[in-house]
């Protein structure tokens, strides 16, 4: 990205619409998923964020042509070859983990180098191996690097201890060549799943349940190609419905499933957020006298942990104590620090944290230590008065499709 730096003039009324884009968590699983495709995959919707170019890095090291026009990516991956993933690319993104669960079922081995993402405490990736294991592949770790090889991948039942969208999809990626039937029990039921499981039924898998607890995968001999158009950002749509209630006078945020966000809009709506709910699309008017409220992040449908952050921003604006008790990501609160520095009042305490409010926010210098961090600054930064400098943009980038011109176009004073 051209520069590093968000600066925003914040205390103005936005009004105006913003479009939602493709879903950052869909993209990211199935850009990898193409490489199981013997000819063309073409992606519609595709949002514009640095973590869709890391991986058509890698989809160009593993020789996998990426065309990109548009709002839509074609990727051939007839001339494939599996070679080792060790580019800078894989280190930029958590997402790069998926091309274990791909290669793996397309070629039985795979050596790929750690990945990386956003720190929000320990992310360990047991279950995905576990889950590699079952299938019948053998797993070795040697200076930062995983070498997955199996004789044959054979169907089996796997049941993951904590319901994980990574381990999830992962796993069924590496079962649709899978000899038999394979059975993941406590699935994620994140709406980026059945995404995910759609594309890879339209290339010609088997998987049944997506969006369930229990998805079953029958192997098939070969996937083709196909056209896939990836559902709305929920964690985008959420973050911008936030923004709103925090300062607009009016917005209106299309290309969104109201369905996949509704814990979120049934806690604004306890907050007092003036909203109206349409078919795709909700519309937000001023509001005032917000009440304090106190959420949990749960797996879907719960509340989504990605959205915890910029709701702790808004939840400075509201009259009285509210509260966040984290069950996803106990320590992710770093953005608490950030939020204090600009006047907040947040207390962090184990896996929770304690907003008192209403606080006065006042422009600062802040950094946004990850990705949802970055999204609740911005939104802070639109309330305070004066001048913010969000230092560590390329977070924000990577997972925030156009995000400077979005708000420009709904009046914020942003460069
Ligand atoms: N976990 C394990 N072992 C594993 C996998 C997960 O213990 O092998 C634990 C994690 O430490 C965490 C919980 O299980 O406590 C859930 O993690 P999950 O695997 O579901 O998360 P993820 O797949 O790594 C995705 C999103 C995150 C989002 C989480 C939770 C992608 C690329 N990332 O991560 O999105 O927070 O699900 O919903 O899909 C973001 O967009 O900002 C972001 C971080």
């Amino acid at each position: 990205m051209a520069d590093d730096t968000i600066v925003i003039n914040g205390g103005k009324k936005l009004e105006g619409t913003v479009k939602i884009s493709g879903a950052k968590n869909a993209t990211v699983a199935l850009i990898p998923a193409a490489v199981l495709a013997s000819d063309v995959v073409t992606i519609f919707d595709v949002p514009n964020i640095a973590d869709v170019k890391a991986l058509a890095t890698l989809l160009n090291t593993l020789n996998v042509k990426v065309t990109k026009k548009n709002d839509h990516i074609i990727i051939d991956p007839t001339e494939i070859q599996n070679v080792t993933l060790d580019d800078e690319a894989v280190g930029k993104l958590r997402a790069s983990y998926y091309f274990m669960g791909a290669l793996l079922g397309r070629y039985k081995k795979v050596k790929i180098k750690m990945s990386g993402g956003c720190y929000l405490g320990p992310r360990p990736i047991d279950l995905h191996l576990k889950g590699f294991e079952a299938l019948g592949a053998h797993i070795d770790y040697d200076d930062g690097y995983y070498m997955l090889e199996a004789e044959e991948l054979k169907g089996a039942n796997i049941y993951l201890d904590i319901a994980s969208v990574g381990a999830t999809i992962n796993i069924m990626m590496a079962a649709v060549f899978a000899k038999g039937r394979t059975t993941i029990e406590n699935a994620a039921k994140e709406p980026e799943i059945i995404d995910v499981s759609s594309m890879l039924n339209k290339m010609g898998a088997k998987i049944r349940g997506a969006g369930t607890s229990e998805i079953t995968i029958d192997g098939v001999e070969k996937l083709g190609g196909c056209y896939h158009e990836i559902i709305p950002d929920r964690i985008e749509a959420g973050t911008y419905i936030i923004l709103a209630a925090a300062c607009a006078k009016y917005c209106k945020i299309e290309n969104v499933i109201p369905q996949h966000i509704e814990s979120l809009l049934m806690k604004l709506e306890e907050m007092g957020v003036k909203m109206n709910i349409g078919v795709d699309f909700v519309e937000v008017f001023e509001s005032h006298d917000l009440k304090p409220i106190e959420v949990k992040t749960l797996p879907y449908p719960g509340l989504a942990t990605d959205l915890q952050q910029p709701l702790t921003a808004l939840m400075t604006q509201a009259v009285g104590i509210s509260k966040v008790h984290e069950t996803i990501y106990p320590e992710r609160f770093k953005h608490c620090h950030e939020l204090n520095l600009m006047g907040a009042e947040i207390e962090v305490g184990e896996a929770s944290s304690t907003i008192s409010g209403p606080t006065p926010l006042f422009g600062s210098v802040v950094t946004a230590t990850d990705l949802r961090c970055g999204a609740s600054l911005v939104i802070a930064a639109l309330i305070a008065e004066g001048q913010t400098t969000i230092k560590g943009a390329y977070h924000i980038y990577r997972g925030y499709d156009h995000i400077k011109e979005k708000l420009k176009a709904l009046g914020a004073d942003v460069h």
